[in-house]
C-alpha cells in the first residue's frame, strides 16, 4: 500500500509533497521520490529508504523545516505543480530505478501509482512491441506509456483512455510537462480523495498527506477520473460522463485521519483485508482456470519429484500455514508436515531434497522461523519465503519468495495479514495442484472463481457481523476464560480467534479440537464460559453440531460461526454469526473475521490499548 500525493496551485509545492509524504509513513514503503514541473521541464528525484534520504537527495536535510521557498534543489521559479510518492514494492525489487514517480519515453508524462496493474505483462510486451523502452521492473511504469500512447495534447483524455486498457486494484496520479496547472487522477479500488484549497488542489490516496493544508474533500469512487486544477477539480466516469459531487469537510484530527478516521490501527487494518487479499492474489490469477506462481521459479521437474511440503512458522503465521495444509493436501495431494520454528528449529528434523519447506512470517524478521528455514537449507531441502516485507531477512534466507500485499501492519496483533498469508496458501495448494494434475481442472476453474470472489466478501462480512459482535462482545467482556472449538479446517480459525483475544484482551483462552472435549476439557465448562465454534459448512459440519451439543448440555454459551443458509447451527447455538457461503476449504478466510472483530471489542470495552498490548513486540527477533 504506497502512499501518493499531488499538488497544483499557486505555492512552492517540494516541501507540500515532502510534508504529504511524511504523513503518509504509517503506510509503510522502502523508497520515495518526487517530480517538479518548472518551465516544461520535468526533474525527478527518488531514494530508497526513509524519507531522509530523499530529502538528503533532494538538498533538504534531516533538520532543516519543511519551507515554502525552495523548488528540487534550487530550481527557479520554485514548481508549483507535482507528485510524490511512499512505495511498498510488490513488483520489482526496493531500487531506485522501481522507486516512483515514473516517467513516459518522452520524460513528459509522470505518474506515481499504489496498488497493482494486473495485465502490466500483456500490455508491457504490446508498447515494447511498439516501440517504447522501460527503465524499471515495475507493473506501475506501465501507466505512463499507456497514457503517451494515447496522448493526443488532452491529458484528460489520454487518461481515460488509458485507464479503460488498465485491469486491476490501483489509483494513479499523472502529470505532463506541457499541462503546469493540471493534474489528471483516477481510482479504480484502491483509495484517492481531492483536497480543495484556496487556489490551490491536493490528490492523495490518504487525507492525512494534506490534512495540515486543507480539510475541504471530494471523495472518488471505482472507476471514476478527477481532473484538478489550482480552482478545483472535474471528475468523470471512463465514459466521459460528468459527474457532481458535493465538498465534504473533514473534521478528524490527524491522528485519526492517520487511522483512516478508525479509533485505531487495529480495525482500520481489519477493515483493509478485503484489499489485502485483493492485491494478494489479483494478479496470480491470470485467467479464470490458473493461477500464475511462475515467479517461484520453481521448476516442473521440482514439483515432480517432491516428497513434501514442510511449513514453520511462528504465531499467527502458523495458523495461515494450518490452513495451508489442509488445502495443499486437499487439492494437491501432497503430505505437509506443520512445525512452530521454535521447535523445529530444535528438534534436529529429518528433511532435505525434493522437500519444500515453507517459512511463513509476515515481518521476515522472525528469528525462530529464520533459523528453522536456514536448518532446512543448509540440509538440501528447498527453502520458500512466504513474507509481506520486501527485503527482509526471511527474502534472503530463502530460494525463492512469495510476497503477501497487506501493506505495512501497524498492529501488533496480525489481521489483515493473516487473512493475506492464508489466501497466499490457497494460491499455492491450487498452483501444486495445476502443476501436478492432482485435480480436475474444472475443480481448479471453481475454487480460483470463488477465490476471487473473497475480497467482496470479506467486505461483506465485516459490514453485516460488526454490530452483533459488539452486541456479544458486551454480554462476554468480563468472561474469566474463552474456549474456542473447531475440526479439521476450523482448528486453525480457533487457534488464532483464541490467540487474538489472548493478545489483545489478557484473557486466558484455549483452543481445541472440539473431537477432543470429551477427553478431559469439557471438565473447564460451566454457565460462564463462552464457548466459540467455528461450524461453518465442511464435510463433518455434522461431528461439529453434535460437539456443539454436548457443550450447551454442560450450560456453558455457544457463540457459533455458521455458513449462511445453514439454519442447523442456529438451532444447537445461544448465538449464530453468519459468513457468506463459499467452497468449504476456503470458509476459514471469512470466519476468522468474526473473531478478530469479538477480540478487538472485548479489549476495547476493558480500554486496552490494541494497538499495542502489553509484553508484545510486533517483530520478535530475539532467540
Ligand atoms: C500475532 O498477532 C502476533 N503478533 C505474533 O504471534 C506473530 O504472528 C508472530 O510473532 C509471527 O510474526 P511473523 O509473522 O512476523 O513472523
Amino acid at each position: 500500500m504506497c502512499g501518493i500525493v499531488g499538488y497544483v496551485g499557486g505555492r512552492p509545492c517540494r516541501d507540500l509533497l515532502v510534508a504529504g509524504l511524511e504523513k503518509l509513513e504509517y503506510r509503510g514503503y522502502d523508497s520515495a521520490g518526487i517530480s517538479l514541473l518548472t518551465d516544461g521541464h520535468v526533474e525527478t528525484v527518488r531514494a530508497v529508504g526513509n524519507l531522509s534520504n530523499l530529502r538528503a537527495a533532494i538538498g533538504l536535510d534531516a533538520d532543516t523545516p519543511v519551507s515554502a521557498e525552495g523548488g528540487v534543489a534550487v530550481a527557479t521559479p520554485p514548481a508549483t505543480i507535482g507528485l510524490g510518492h511512499t512505495r511498498w514494492a510488490t513488483h520489482g525489487r526496493v531500487t531506485e530505478e522501481n522507486a516512483h514517480p515514473h516517467g513516459d519515453c518522452t520524460g513528459h508524462i509522470h505518474i506515481v501509482l499504489n496498488g497493482i496493474v494486473e495485465n502490466h505483462t500483456e500490455l508491457r510486451r504490446e508498447l515494447s512491441e511498439s516501440g517504447h523502452a522501460f527503465s524499471s521492473e515495475t507493473d506501475a511504469e506501465i501507466v505512463a506509456h499507456m497514457i503517451e500512447k494515447h496522448y493526443d495534447g488532452d491529458l484528460t483524455e489520454a487518461v481515460r483512455n488509458a485507464f479503460a486498457e488498465l485491469r486491476g486494484h490501483y489509483a494513479f496520479v499523472a502529470m505532463h510537462a506541457d499541462h503546469p496547472d493540471v493534474l489528471v487522477a483516477a481510482r479504480q479500488e484502491c483509495p484517492l480523495i481531492v483536497g480543495v484549497g484556496e487556489g490551490e488542489t491536493f490528490v492523495a490516496s490518504a487525507i492525512p498527506a494534506f490534512l495540515a493544508e486543507t480539510r475541504d474533500v471530494l471523495g472518488l469512487k471505482n472507476g471514476e477520473i478527477v481532473t484538478v486544477t489550482p480552482e478545483g477539480a472535474r471528475i468523470v466516469e471512463v465514459d466521459g460522463t460528468p459527474v457532481e459531487r458535493e465538498i465534504e469537510e473533514v473534521t478528524w484530527d490527524e491522528e485519526a485521519a492517520e487511522k483512516g478516521g478508525y479509533s485505531t490501527f487495529m480495525l482500520k487494518e481489519i477493515h483493509e483485508q478485503p484489499d489485502a487479499v485483493a492485491e494478494t492474489i489479483t494478479d496470480r490469477i491470470p485467467d479464470a482456470d490458473s493461477v500464475d506462481l511462475s515467479e517461484l521459479e520453481i521448476s516442473q521437474e521440482f514439483l515432480n519429484d517432491l516428497r513434501r511440503i514442510v511449513i514453520v512458522a511462528c504465531g499467527t503465521s502458523y495458523h495461515a500455514g494450518l490452513v495451508g495444509r489442509y488445502a495443499i493436501e486437499q487439492w494437491a495431494r501432497v503430505p505437509v508436515e506443520m512445525d512452530i520454528a521454535s521447535e523445529y528449529r530444535y528438534r534436529d528434523p529429518v528433511v532435505g531434497t525434493n522437500d519444500l519447506v515453507v517459512g511463513i512470517t509476515q515481518s521476515g524478521e522472525t528469528a525462530d522461523t529464520l533459523a528453522a528455514m536456514r536448518l532446512a537449507r543448509e540440509r538440501g531441502a528447498k527453502v520458500m519465503a512466504l513474507t509481506n516485507v520486501m527485503g527482509s531477512q526471511a527474502t534472503r534466507d530463502a530460494d525463492t519468495v512469495l510476497y503477501t500485499r497487506a501493506g505495512l501492519e501497524m498492529g501488533v496483533a496480525a489481521t489483515k495479514t493473516f487473512t493475506a498469508q492464508t489466501a497466499a496458501m490457497y494460491l499455492l495448494g491450487i498452483w501444486l495442484a495445476q502443476s501436478r494434475d492432482a485435480w480436475p481442472p474444472e475443480k481448479i476453474a471453481e475454487v480460483i472463481a470463488e477465490l476471487k470472489g473473497i475480497p467482496s466478501k470479506i467486505g461483506t462480512t465485516l459490514a453485516s457481523v460488526e454490530e452483533r459482535v459488539r452486541a456479544i462482545a458486551r454480554s462476554h467482556a468480563e468472561a474469566r476464560f474463552f474456549l474456542y472449538l473447531g475440526r479439521n479446517i476450523g482448528l486453525p480459525v480457533c487457534l488464532e480467534g483464541a490467540l487474538k483475544m489472548k493478545e489483545i484482551s489478557y484473557i486466558p483462552t484455549d483452543a481445541y479440537a472440539a473431537g477432543e472435549m470429551k477427553h478431559g476439557p469439557i471438565a473447564l465448562l460451566d454457565e460462564s464460559t463462552p464457548v466459540v465454534c467455528v461450524a461453518t459448512d465442511s464435510p463433518i459440519l455434522e461431528k461439529v453440531l453434535s460437539n456443539i451439543a454436548e457443550v450447551r448440555a454442560r450450560g456453558a454459551d455457544v457463540i457459533a460461526i455458521a455458513t449462511e443458509g445453514n439454519t442447523q447451527v442456529a438451532e444447537v447455538a445461544d448465538q449464530t454469526l453468519y459468513v457468506p457461503k463459499t467452497d468449504w476449504v476456503l470458509q476459514p478466510i471469512l470466519a476468522v473475521l468474526p473473531l478478530q472483530l469479538l477480540a478487538y471489542h472485548v479489549a476495547r470495552l476493558n480500554n486496552l490499548n490494541v494497538d499495542q498490548p502489553r509484553n508484545l513486540a510486533k517483530t520478535v527477533t530475539v532467540e
